[in-house]
Formats: structure tokens, sequence, C-alpha cells
């Protein structure tokens, strides 16, 4: 028996568990249809066949990823018109540790934080955690961003095929985006997992491409081209901040897993590499039409949504006739063996029902995509109706 209670350091008091991990919990159970997690499809990973080189990988490496990997990443990214050194590549424990690395960089208690609303869910929990002052922004009225005067701090932007809404920002908005940023002094952390699953022709040039200055951190994923399971991503960024984070990786985990970036420098290299990930964007391509199809037949009379040009989610709003707590929904839904993203979790400062919700289309198969949707769809109008009768 102690005496003394345990003491955890205050900010585990803003530490929130993510809606997603728990969820996942009750996705493995077998008959689950799931339209929740940003999971990729299965079918979709890469062969990994050559392990030649394997035993070179269990050694320890460096913090800042194998030097093959980071040049091969930067020549990559000046094919998109960002212009960077491989001293400037940090390559990352999948990109969700770019994000937590970033929030030890830049956030202290009370540090604005910008961010679209809704926004990727993860990255408010993390920037919460660190004490985050969100200030919210729409893509949509960048002039009330422009015209703001809060404190610099940072903007947290996923402009291409955007995490929940699907949405693309055209190239007049990433130049207007970055220039606020830079005028305004905020540090701009470009956030784009999503930019290979393009299902039309848009404008995907980085943000950071527009932004000169010292203040600007991009970063991107395998997680979606190649396979989640790897846990690998990488961040580039200005020069000045690149041996801060360096430094903040080294104290969280010395460097990434060497197999997954050999794994994946293998795959980057290989001449059939063009080919697999041209089958993989189709292979979306046709579960976003089909999933389409089927929100069509079953969602339409209580929802509106755009089809997405890219990425991996629908993002639906219900009718006003359907003021429902998503929260809510899904408890019900589970019941039916049937999941998705409740919308609330996407919005900073925002507890209330928004009455909108996250549909992934990657991971089911077509049988699963008309069950799990019409199930939704059913359980929409009947929990309304209940709703209704008790008010
Ligand atoms: C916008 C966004 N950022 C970061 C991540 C994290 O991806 P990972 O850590 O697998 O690279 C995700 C995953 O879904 C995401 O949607």
């Amino acid at each position: 028996v102690t005496k003394n209670k345990l003491k955890l350091a205050s900010r585990i008091s803003r530490l929130k568990a993510s809606p997603i991990r728990d969820i996942l919990k009750v996705l493995e159970r077998p008959e689950m249809i799931s339209f929740a997690g940003g999971l990729p499809a299965v079918e979709t990973f890469p062969d990994f066949a050559n392990f030649n080189s394997l035993k070179q990988t269990l050694q320890y490496g460096p913090t800042e990823g194998d030097e093959p990997l980071r040049q091969l990443i930067a020549e990559r990214l000046a094919d998109q018109n960002l212009h960077i050194s491989p001293q400037q590549v940090l390559v990352l424990s999948g990109s969700q540790q770019g994000i937590d690395l970033v929030a030890k960089l830049m956030i202290d208690s009370g540090t604005v934080v910008a961010v679209e609303n809704p926004t990727y869910l993860a990255a408010l929990q993390v920037f919460n955690l660190f004490g985050a002052a969100f200030e919210p922004f729409s893509v949509a009225q960048l002039d009330n961003l422009a015209a703001d005067d809060h404190p610099p701090g940072m903007l947290y932007v996923n402009p291409t095929f955007h995490n929940p809404t699907g949405y693309c920002y055209t190239e007049s908005e990433r130049q207007r985006l970055a220039k606020i940023c830079v005028d305004k002094g905020k540090v701009l952390f470009e956030d784009d997992p999503y930019r290979d699953l393009a299902y039309s022709e848009t404008c995907r040039t980085p943000i950071c491409s527009y932004a000169e200055g010292d203040r600007w951190i991009y970063q991107s994923s395998f997680s979606k081209t190649f396979a989640p399971g790897l846990r690998l991503g990488y961040l580039v960024c200005s020069e000045q901040l690149l041996p801060y984070l360096a430094r903040l990786k080294q104290a969280a985990d010395l460097h990434s897993n060497r197999l997954s970036q050999q794994l994946v420098y293998q795959q980057l290299t290989d001449p059939a590499n063009e080919r697999r990930l041209h089958k993989l964007v189709e292979t979306y391509r046709i579960k976003r039409e089909l999933f389409n199809h089927y929100l069509e037949r079953h969602l339409s009379d209580v929802a509106e949504w755009e089809a997405p040009d890219g990425g991996l989610f629908f993002w639906l709003r219900l009718k006003s006739e359907y003021p429902i707590d998503t929260r809510e929904l899904l408890a019900h839904t589970l019941d039916l063996n049937v999941a998705f993203m409740p919308g609330e979790a996407f919005f900073a400062n925002n507890e209330a029902a928004v009455g909108q919700l996250r549909l992934n289309f990657s991971l089911t198969n077509e049988r699963q995509m008309a069950h799990g949707l019409a199930t939704l769809g059913t359980a929409i109008r009947s929990f309304s109706k209940r709703n209704a009768e008790v008010a």
C-alpha cells in the first residue's frame, strides 16, 4: 500500500482516447462491416519478395533515416515543386509521429494553433495534449484568417483530399494560405498523406512550395500507398527547424524501423512500382464509384455529400430533418455490425452534435458496401423517428 497518491503530469488531464482506436477494437468481430478507419484495401499491399539486404538493416541506424531513402524522397519532392536537400528530410515512424514531434517543438500551453474545422482528429488529440488554443479557420473564408490578430503560432492543414471532408484546395487557395502564413509569421504545417490517391485532375502542389522563409513543415506517409503496418512516413522542413525535430525524434525512438525503410526503398526503386500504384488508384476509383452508387440508393433522402476527387473518405452531412448526434447513432449501428466515424470528433472545441459523419470506402467489398449502407440508411431514419417521438 502506498501512502502517496500517484501523481501524473498535468498534461494528462488533456489526454483523450482516440475514438478511432476505440472503434478498432470492436472492428475485430468477423461479421463487422467497417466504414470507420482510414484502412487501405489489403489487396493493394505490395509483395515484399526481396529480402536479400535484410541483414544490414538489423543494425542501429541514423536518426534522420537511411541516406538512400532520404535522397529518393528529396528527388521525388522536387517533381512536386518542393526543392529541398536530402539533409532536410526526416524519416518518421508513421506521419503520426510527425504530428507528435511538431507539437512538442511548437506548442506550449496556450499556443494558438489554427486548424480547419473539421480536421484530422488524431492531430487534434496531440495538439490538445500539449495545450493548444485552437483557432478554427475555413478555406472558404481565408479573409477572416488574414484579418485575425492572434499571435503567430502554428497553422495545421491537410489540403489534398482532406481527412475527413475529402476537399482539395485549388491552386489560388494554396497560394493565398501560404502568403497568409508568411505574412503573419505562422509556422505552416502541411500534412499530405493522401496526395497519390487522386481520382481526378486537381492541383496538388504542396502549399509549402509557395512558402518562402524559415517556418514551414511538410509531411507525407507510406501508409496509404504501401502498407500502414510498416509505420513509415517522412517530413521535410525549413532548414532551421530540422535539427530540433531530429533531436526530438532521437529522444522519442532513436530512428525509424530500418527494415521498413529498406522495404519501402526497394519498392520505390522497383520499375514495377509505377504500375502497382496505378492499379491501386484504379482499384480505389472503382470503389469510390460503387460507394457513391450505393450511397445514392440508400442515403440520398437523409444526407448530402460530394464524391471526393481523391483520398479514402466520403463526408456526409445529414439533412436538417435528421439532427442526429452521430456518436449515439454509432452505438446503435455497432449492434447491427456497421461501423463509421462520428463527425463530432473532428471538430476542435466542439462537443455538440454536428449531424455529419465520415465513411471510408477503401476497405469494404461491394457486397459489404451494399448491405452496410442500406443498414446505415435504415438506422438513421428509425433513429431520428425515435428521437422525434421522445422529444
Ligand atoms: C491527415 C492524416 N495525417 C496523418 C495520418 C497518420 O498516418 P500514418 O501515421 O499511418 O502515416 C493520417 C492517417 O490516417 C491522416 O489521415
